[in-house]
């Protein structure tokens, strides 16, 4: 029973520490590259335009609900797809994206 015990331990330690982490980056990757990219304008503005003019909590409010957001952001329609990230995500996106204030 206790070998038991200390073989689960084990594989679930082993299956945590291989869990890929999860970055901004890979959110990037996942959701927003197809329409975004961080420097350069693609079909949506790019991070770095972003992260000049908005702040943490007005990203993490378009990328929920764009469609609630746009006008107040000075749009006259939205083309964004309505995701459903995780609280997670949206803070490491938004970080991500504020992470290119600056870059050209
Ligand atoms: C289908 C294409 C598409 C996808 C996918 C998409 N966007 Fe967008 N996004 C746009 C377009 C186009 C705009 C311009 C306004 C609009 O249409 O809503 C925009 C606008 C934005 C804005 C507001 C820009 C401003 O004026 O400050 C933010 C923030 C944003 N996107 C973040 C993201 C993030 C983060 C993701 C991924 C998690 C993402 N978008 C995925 C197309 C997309």
């Amino acid at each position: 029973m206790k070998k038991l015990a200390f073989l689960i331990l084990i594989t679930s330690l082993t299956l945590f520490a291989n869990e890929p982490k999860l970055t901004g980056k890979k959110v990037f990757q996942t959701y927003c590259w197809g329409c975004h990219h961080q420097t350069a304008m693609a079909f949506g503005p790019p991070f770095s335009e972003i992260a000049k003019k908005r702040t943490k909590a007005e990203i993490e409010a378009y990328i929920a609900s764009p469609k609630s957001m746009y006008k107040a952001f000075g749009y006259k329609r939205t083309v964004m797809t309505q995701l459903h990230l995780n609280a997670k995500e949206l803070d490491l996106i938004s970080n991500y994206i504020l992470s290119f204030k600056g870059k050209k």
